[in-house]
């Protein structure tokens, strides 16, 4: 418009027009720069927008994945019972009945064997996977210690049950050869049973130690289980294990909790345990008699035990660790006084006749309150004053075993 207004205002001069030109070039030379720096800007604006969307698509690609996994069904657990060839197995589904199925493509045909546990797909049961491990978590999750630390010298007294205990767990796995010379059957294992802290669990220990077995620890409560037959695997799976690491001790604390007599009147509870205890009892029996592993059993309650754990057989041997007797306490004292600095004054023999009634652990807490009273005051070393306080202490806390208050529950839990 300004040009052609321009042109028809007034004629003009060739060096007019010539300045006209050079302007109007410049100036479109200057619009030009700018559009080239639109075009840049535009472009880099399109460079970040396609990476965002780059992003936002793997985004989309990871929560796709996400709902898909949480839409997936979950896989059945199983165990192979039997595979009658490459393509066909039979299943036994955690719940119980058994299925005829067949095996996906992505499974290595060597892991597939019986006892192996895997997953299955929910509609046509098809093996998807073989899962590593033939024991439960639960059976690892039970204690194995390779070898436990305590040994016949930290038990305080308990002579003859000692000697006892180790002709029936130490000596058949040390010297089986004995055995079938004289042509007896060794022990299958023994039940150790008394009041609350006398050392039976102490005892079980050191017997382990002084094998070097290993050590099963299992506190029969763990055994018991929500659904049925559950508690029956556990007992197979926890024996299973105890063969495998063979020479082994299969530690059962507290066997009340599975063993305890069977009444006509049950709930389906009782009846688990029930189901649980007679898994144990085929255990017990099922032994090679000379194998590598023993059974140990401790309770506090032998009262109420099933008659089918006593009988020979099970656990052959009964062992009863009693409250230790005033030569006892000193032993035990003896014991626990070991590591400690102790004063010429100290009379240990005096201590153990003031105790009468206690057990063992709770010497074991007299010898601690005494360092806590002589740390207390300062002392370089515990004297006798310090043990008098200890037990007077102990006495007014518990004062359970004057009282005898741990007649029933607290025994059983104890
Ligand atoms: N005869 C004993 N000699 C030495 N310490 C003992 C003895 N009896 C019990 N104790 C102490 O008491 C603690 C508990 O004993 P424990 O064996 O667990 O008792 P329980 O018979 O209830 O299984 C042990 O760790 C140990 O320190
Ligand atoms: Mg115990």
């Amino acid at each position: 418009m300004d040009v052609g207004k321009e042109k028809t205002d007034d004629p003009k001069t060739p060096e007019d027009i010539c300045r006209y030109l050079i302007e109007r070039v410049s100036a479109m030379e200057s619009q030009n720069q700018d559009y080239k720096e639109q075009i840049r800007q535009l472009e880099a604006d399109k460079r970040y927008t396609e990476t965002q969307k780059l992003r936002y698509e793997r985004e989309v690609r990871k929560l796709k994945g996400e709902v898909e996994n949480l839409k997936t069904p979950p896989l059945i657990i199983g165990t192979i019972t039997d595979v009658i060839d490459e393509k066909r197995v039979v299943v036994r589904s955690s719940a119980g009945p058994r299925f005829l199925v067949r095996v996906s493509q992505s499974v290595n045909p060597e892991d597939i064997q019986s006892g192996s546990r895997c997953t299955l797909n929910q509609q046509s049961l098809a093996i998807v996977e073989v899962l590593p491990g033939t024991y439960d978590t639960q059976v690892y999750g039970m204690e194995v210690v390779e070898s436990p630390g305590e040994t016949y010298a930290d038990i305080g007294g308990l002579e003859p049950q000692i000697i006892e205990i180790r002709e029936a767990v130490e000596l058949p796995m040390t010297k089986p050869d004995i055995f079938s010379r004289i042509g007896i059957v060794p022990p299958n294992g023994v039940l150790l049973h008394g009041p609350p802290g006398t050392g039976k669990t102490l005892l079980a220990k050191a017997v382990a130690h002084e094998t070097n077995a290993c050590f099963l620890h299992v506190v029969a409560s763990e055994l018991v289980q929500k659904y049925i037959g559950e508690g029956a695997r556990l007992v197979r799976e926890l024996f299973d294990l105890a063969r495998d690491k063979a020479p082994s001790i299969v530690f059962i604390d507290e066997i009340d909790a599975v063993g305890a007599s069977r009444t006509d009147t049950m709930t389906s509870g009782d009846r688990e345990v029930q189901r649980t205890l007679m898994q144990l009892l085929a255990a017990l029996d099922g032994f090679e008699k000379r194998g590598d592993v023993k059974i140990i059993g401790a309770t506090n309650r032998i009262d109420i035990l099933d008659i089918a754990l006593l009988r020979p057989g099970r656990f052959d041997r009964i062992i009863e660790i009693p409250l230790p007797d005033t030569d006892g306490r000193h032993a035990i004292l003896e014991v626990h006084t070991k590591g400690m600095k102790i004063g010429d004054d100290v009379d240990l023999h005096e201590l153990a006749r003031l105790t009468d009634g206690k057990n063992g652990s709770d010497m074991r807490a007299i010898c601690t309150e005494a360092g806590m009273f002589a740390i207390r005051q300062d002392h370089d070393a515990v004297t006798q004053e310090d043990f008098l306080q200890a037990l007077e202490k102990i006495v007014c806390d518990f004062g359970r075993h004057d009282r005898r208050i741990y007649s029933s529950a607290g025994e059983m839990f104890a």
